[in-house]
């Protein structure tokens, strides 16, 4: 198998959620382009169905599929309807859905916690239970877990986001070990601080500065930054890899200055 080959993803088929902006969108996109029929997953349908028609436009598989990863009982059946529309089973599982909630520990209000948890933690645990499910009977597939540095290193402010990307960097864990010897990897990736939709709550409270400053490598991440390692996981040549947690910062959970 040559290097090309290695990261081919022709004949595999992923559910990239929250696919509707941000990280989803672009992971989405660069899966496409490297072969895989993709399975658009989020709330905002109209938005989903604009990316379709262009992937499509370009030869590639595609489908928009209506996704509130806090409503559990509907998981399974917007599994159902994306492998209809792809026309396979899914192999390729990128759990991307999130949201932030940034306040001071003291004043977090616990109904924002509750959302919090309810989609980064709950909805994503789920999600990628129906995913397990699926994938095990089948012989396999490859999960990835969308975390974050803050569920490495304490961040001011995050106390319920950091605890729940921490939570979702411990379920990547115990999956791996559950489910390795049936054929299913699951990789963590924890991106820095990326200038998407998510960033402009910083970006509002006049933070970019401070945190620049605490990057090694002096600036923002973009989505573009995650190619390399989504590609590793997901394809032949991640093969050996399960139960990894790969920070993809500029550096910036290396050091606390
Ligand atoms: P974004 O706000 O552009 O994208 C989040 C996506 O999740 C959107 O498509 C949104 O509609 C979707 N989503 C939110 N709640 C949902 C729900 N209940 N059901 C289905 N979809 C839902 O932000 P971004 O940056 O692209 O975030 C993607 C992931 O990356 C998130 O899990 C986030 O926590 C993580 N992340 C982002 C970082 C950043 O600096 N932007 C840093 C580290 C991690």
């Amino acid at each position: 198998m040559n290097a090309t080959q290695l990261f081919d993803l022709s004949g595999r088929a992923a559910l990239v959620s929250g696919a509707s902006s941000g990280i989803g969108l672009h992971l989405a996109q660069l899966l496409a382009g490297a072969g895989a029929a993709v399975a658009l997953a989020a709330r905002r349908t109209d938005r989903l169905r604009e990316a379709v028609v262009e992937l499509q436009a370009q030869g590639c598989n595609a489908c928009p599929v209506p996704l509130d990863v806090t409503r559990g009982p509907d998981i399974e059946g917007a599994w159902t309807q994306a492998e209809a529309q792809l026309g396979q089973p899914i192999d390729i599982l990128v759990n991307n859905a999130g949201i932030l909630y940034a306040e001071r520990f003291v004043s977090q209000d616990p109904d924002e916690v509750a959302r919090l948890f309810d989609t980064n933690l709950k909805g994503a645990f789920l999600v990628a239970q129906e995913a397990a499910r699926r994938m095990a009977g089948r012989g396999g597939g490859s999960i990835i877990n969308v975390a974050s540095t803050a569920g490495l290193r304490a961040g001011g402010h995050l106390s319920s986001y950091g605890a729940a990307k921490a939570g979702l960097i411990h379920l990547t864990r115990v999956m791996a070990l559950e489910l390795a010897h049936r054929g299913v990897r699951v990789n963590a990736v924890c991106p820095g601080n990326m200038k998407t939709d998510m960033h402009t709550a910083f970006e509002e409270r006049g933070f970019d500065d401070s945190i620049l400053r605490r990057i090694p490598m002096r600036r923002f991440g973009e989505p573009q930054d995650l190619d390399g390692v989504v590609l590793l996981l997901t394809s032949q040549a991640g093969r050996y890899m399960t139960g990894t947690v790969i920070p993809v910062d500029g550096g910036q959970s290396l050091s606390w200055m």
